[in-house]
């Protein structure tokens, strides 16, 4: 099969989260399957930086595109996948993030930016860019800046095949009614069953309901998202679309994440050698200025700092275990405010709560790879990577029975400790109470040290690869 992957973010050329880390493993999983991916993008000035020269460069024939528009085709060795990028240097071509400029405001023309590169994967869809030779079966798009794609295959009847995924519900591509009239699209669509929503625009809706499959990234939040309040005022449509929507958790790239080979971390380790796991904490601590100390339990965070995180209770419960036997490191960028208590919190106690506000590749695989628990308590996560990640470094997560975290972690409680299927610590109440509570009892587990080790072993040990979940998506894309 031909697929068509469209994404805003592709890991490691820009990322923003977690969507970036899975539009560069499950292209190159379903090759592994034996099919061939494209992966198309808008032209970011940073990506186009890295990329140098494209291999060749196509034009558009299509009137509604702008002018300066053209398809550049790369091959990165780095990606191992051939990637289009949609070039327009009056919409992509600035300095800032693929969202939002340099002071992390949302670009003000984000729907024209995101509807002109929309428009342009269906006109390659469509033959509207002649000179390409690819043909495809299949487009598989993610998340709101792709939504208007099926949209407008379904209007222009190409026929392919349109899959959409739903990587976070709460972020729905809302804009008035002057920005659909400004983008000319079709009136039609000024529907409550086409792309208007409470009054306003919503290029997520369009996704939804114009896909042939809609998918999202973990059974659970497939359910969860049915209702209120995990649904954000979609419950009604998605329990319409109901029949075509489908949860497909997302996998860990072992490649990427593998403490026996992680590059970014100074001691190796596996399930044989877990005691190295120790000169990692001594490594990180000793890098973050927190006191030494083995025993010590060590708790890593590395997120944005929003409030779906929950990073509101972490503070919380930093604050209500301050002077108890425990270290925190957070690494993380988000919300002005909350990036101003971590650091608060830091400087209150430097040498047991070290905080680094910033986006670090190499700092966030040390951190897995040093710390002894992994918090994620968050309100709701569609699927979420970093738990998966922290399971193969040993490191156990506690996190909130939500979304793609209640489907990849087992709470450690006294049945599932003798069964030996306890990987972390589950908690459900959604608060810094129930936090604090669940840290307390994961610290009262790690003095036992048999036992902890037991877990960890269970954790090293389960495995969320993409094979599987690929797999899923293929026969999506073949089902009628
Ligand atoms: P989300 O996409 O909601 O942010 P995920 O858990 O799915 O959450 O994915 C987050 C990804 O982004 C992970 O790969 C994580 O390691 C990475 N990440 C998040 N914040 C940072 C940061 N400040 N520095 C480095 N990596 C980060
Ligand atoms: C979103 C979600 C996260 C998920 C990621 C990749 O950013 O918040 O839970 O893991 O997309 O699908």
């Amino acid at each position: 099969m031909n697929i068509l992957f469209a994404t805003s973010e592709l890991y490691p050329l820009v990322k923003t989260g977690g969507l970036a880390d899975v539009s560069y493993s499950l292209p190159l999983a379903l090759q592994q399957l034996g099919e061939s991916v494209t992966v198309v993008m808008p032209g970011y000035r940073s990506v186009r930086q890295k990329l140098g020269q494209p291999l060749r460069q196509y034009r558009f024939q299509d009137d509604f595109l702008y002018p300066d528009m053209v398809l550049g085709e790369y091959f990165d060795d780095r990606l191992s996948m051939r990637l289009l990028l949609v070039e327009s240097d009056s919409l992509y071509d600035r300095d800032g993030g693929p969202y939002e400029n340099a002071l992390s405001e949302a670009w003000d023309d984000n729907h024209e930016r995101f509807a002109q590169f929309c428009r342009a994967v269906t006109s390659l869809l469509g033959g509207g860019c002649a000179e390409y030779p690819g043909k495809f079966d299949v487009v598989h798009c993610n998340d709101w800046q792709t939504g208007l794609i099926p949209a407008l295959v379904n209007y222009l009847g190409i026929p392919i095949k349109t899959v959409f995924t739903i990587h976070n519900l709460a972020y729905q591509g809302i804009f008035n009614y002057d920005a659909f009239q400004h983008l000319s699209l079709p009136e039609q669509w000024w529907h409550i069953d086409g792309v208007e929503f409470y009054g306003n625009f919503s290029f997520l809706k369009a996704g939804i309901v114009f896909s042939d499959w809609v998918t999202t990234v973990s059974p659970t939040y497939a359910d969860e998202i049915l209702c209120e309040p995990a649904a954000c005022g979609m419950g009604g449509l998605l329990q319409h679309h109901q029949s075509k929507l489908v949860g497909i958790l997302n996998g860990a790239d072992y490649t990427v994440w593998n403490p026996s080979s992680d590059p970014n971390i100074l001691f190796h380790f596996d399930p044989e050698s877990i005691e190295e796991k120790t000169k990692n904490k001594l490594d990180l601590q000793r890098h973050m200025g927190l006191r030494l100390s083995k025993s010590t339990p060590l708790i890593g965070v590395v997120s944005r700092l929003v409030d779906q995180k929950g990073v509101d209770w972490i503070l919380s419960a930093m604050d209500a275990m301050q002077g108890e036997k425990l270290q925190w490191v957070v690494l993380g960028t988000g919300s002005k405010e909350f990036e101003q208590r971590f650091r608060a919190m830091s400087e209150a106690n430097p040498k047991t709560i070290a905080v680094a506000i910033g986006y670090d590749e190499t700092l966030a695989h040390r951190i897995e790879a040093a710390s002894d628990l992994f918090a994620m308590p968050s309100r709701y996560e569609p699927c979420g990577l970093n738990q998966i990640y922290s399971l193969r470094y040993g490191t156990l997560p506690i996190v909130r029975r939500t979304g793609g975290l209640a489907d990849t972690v087992v709470d450690a409680d006294d049945d599932a400790i003798r069964q030996a299927t306890a990987t972390g610590f589950v908690f459900d109440e959604p608060s810094a109470e129930a936090l604090t509570a669940v840290v307390r009892r994961a610290i009262a587990l790690y003095s036992k040290r048999k036992t902890w080790k037991k877990i960890q072993l269970t954790a090293m040990a389960q495995c969320f690869d993409w094979g599987h979940s690929a797999q899923s998506y293929l026969e999506l894309y073949k089902q009628e």
